[in-house]
């Protein structure tokens, strides 16, 4: 039994069986001589483990709840765990313990934003069900209103008979990962819909052009109505010329409300700012590798890549558009790719030209016939069964909005590169 016992201890099994082997041989003076000696060591060898777990319980920066009671009534934590719910080490941090020991300057909610039963916390369910619970989200709500995240494992610990006497818990802090993500999103969001936004921009402004024309007409034949007197030299009815002056004005206030309405869409929403190009051009990889990948139907990996220049001077533009941009000539750099069903990597290169900063995507994909590489930019043009063939047509006016030019140029082995300028000196409206 008590060579089974120290069996456990693993290596050190060997000592303490040779050691009661000798005890086994020698006198009972001589016995308890060895057994002492061999009790210190042991008690020796569990002190050193005791304060390796001690250590590692106060250190690790992750948070640590133990639980020795099957209704997790005393819950036992480490600093880190103390200082994310507001307690001392001290404390007793167990929602379900009795009275006044009973923390309550948090309160747990689910992810839904439901509290949740002071029993069906994880680590009382793990040390009551003998459960391991993973990858539990839940959100830790303080008195002053401030939210923490947290991700949860608990597992339960086992008496000999195999039930449940307690349980551990650790907990992750992803307060600042979720809310990071929950930045992206929004991020995300908005891209899309500057999309609409541009998308209907281009239509109101189509639409405007082709009210002007009719508008025009009416009014240069209100005018002659006007002129009859004279070209025919016979007079107007005053009913007729006060008709022909409602027309006049009507149709000037509608081309005011067409003016309007297109001044309006110019000038957007957009806020110019100072960026350093390449770091939007990492947070667009990041934000296409985060979003857009898991969305995009690929059966094949796409490397990514980037070759920026170095010490790029800071330009004057709107972010939110340029990144769109952005997202739309990666997008079409991959899909191209995928359809061609190639593994050649998409690369974003950044540039300094005379006096603007260049940016490419170049991909090894289909690539484009030099004939038709103006049709490429008509809205609504696509080749792709789920296309919209707006991408093209949009970033370029966004680009030409912002004083540069966007291009494809037909790569010399494979597929395309689409580039585009941003000038250093921001069109006066950037200003
Ligand atoms: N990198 C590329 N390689 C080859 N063809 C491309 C590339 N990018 C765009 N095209 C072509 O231009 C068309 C228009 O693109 P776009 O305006 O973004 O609309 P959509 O992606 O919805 O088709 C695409 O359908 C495709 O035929
Ligand atoms: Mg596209």
């Amino acid at each position: 039994m008590k060579v089974d016992d120290t069996r456990v201890e693993g290596g050190r099994a060997t000592t303490a069986d040779s050691t009661l082997a000798a005890a086994h041989l020698a006198s009972d003076a001589e016995r308890i001589r060895i057994l002492e000696a061999e009790v210190a060591r042991l008690q020796a060898a569990l002190h050193d483990r005791a304060t390796e777990l001690e250590t590692l319980f106060d250190v690790i920066p992750v948070g640590i709840g133990v639980a020795l009671d099957p209704e997790c009534k005393h819950i036992r934590v480490n600093s880190g765990f103390a200082k994310v719910l507001g307690l001392e080490t001290s404390q007793n941090a167990s929602k379900t313990a009795d009275g006044e020991e009973r923390p309550t300057n948090f309160v747990c909610v689910d992810l839904q934003g439901k509290l949740i039963p002071d029993d069906q916390l994880p680590m009382q369910i793990s040390a009551r069900e003998g459960q391991e619970i993973r990858d539990h989200e839940i959100d830790v709500i303080h008195e002053d209103g401030r939210i923490v995240r947290l991700l949860e494992y608990a597992a339960p610990l086992l008496d000999a008979a195999g039930r449940p006497r307690g349980a551990v818990g650790a907990f992750v802090d992803i307060t600042e990962r979720r809310s990071a993500e929950e930045r992206e999103r929004r991020r995300l969001a908005e891209i899309a819909h500057v999309s609409r936004l541009s998308t209907l921009g281009e239509m109101i402004s189509g639409l405007a052009h082709e009210i002007n024309q009719p508008l025009a007409s009416a009014s240069n034949f209100a005018r002659a109505c006007q002129r009859w007197p004279q070209t025919s030299g016979m007079p107007l009815p005053d009913d007729v010329r006060r008709l022909v002056e409602k027309i006049l004005g009507q149709t000037e206030r509608a081309g005011e409300i067409v003016k309007r309405l297109t001044t309006f869409v110019k000038k957007g929403a957009s806020t110019p700012v100072f960026v350093d190009v390449n770091v939007l051009v990492r947070d667009v990889i990041a934000l296409t590798k985060s979003c857009f990948y898991p969305a995009m139907k690929r059966d094949l990996e796409t490397p990514l890549l980037t070759d920026l220049a170095p010490h790029l001077p800071r330009i004057s533009v709107d972010p939110i558009q340029i990144e769109q941009v952005l997202v739309n000539l990666i997008r079409n750099a991959i899909e191209a790719t995928q359809e061609a069903r190639l593994s050649a990597p998409v690369i974003v290169r950044t540039m300094r030209v005379a006096d603007a900063v260049q940016i490419s995507v170049s991909d090894g994909g289909t690539g484009v016939a030099a004939q038709t590489t103006s049709e490429l930019f008509e809205p609504f043009f696509t080749t792709k069964p789920e296309g919209i063939g707006l991408g093209l047509s949009i970033s370029r006016s966004i680009i030409e909005n912002h004083g540069g030019r966007l291009w494809v140029e037909p790569n010399a082995e494979q597929g395309a590169t689409f580039a585009f300028t941003l000038p250093l000196d921001a069109p006066t409206q950037w200003r």
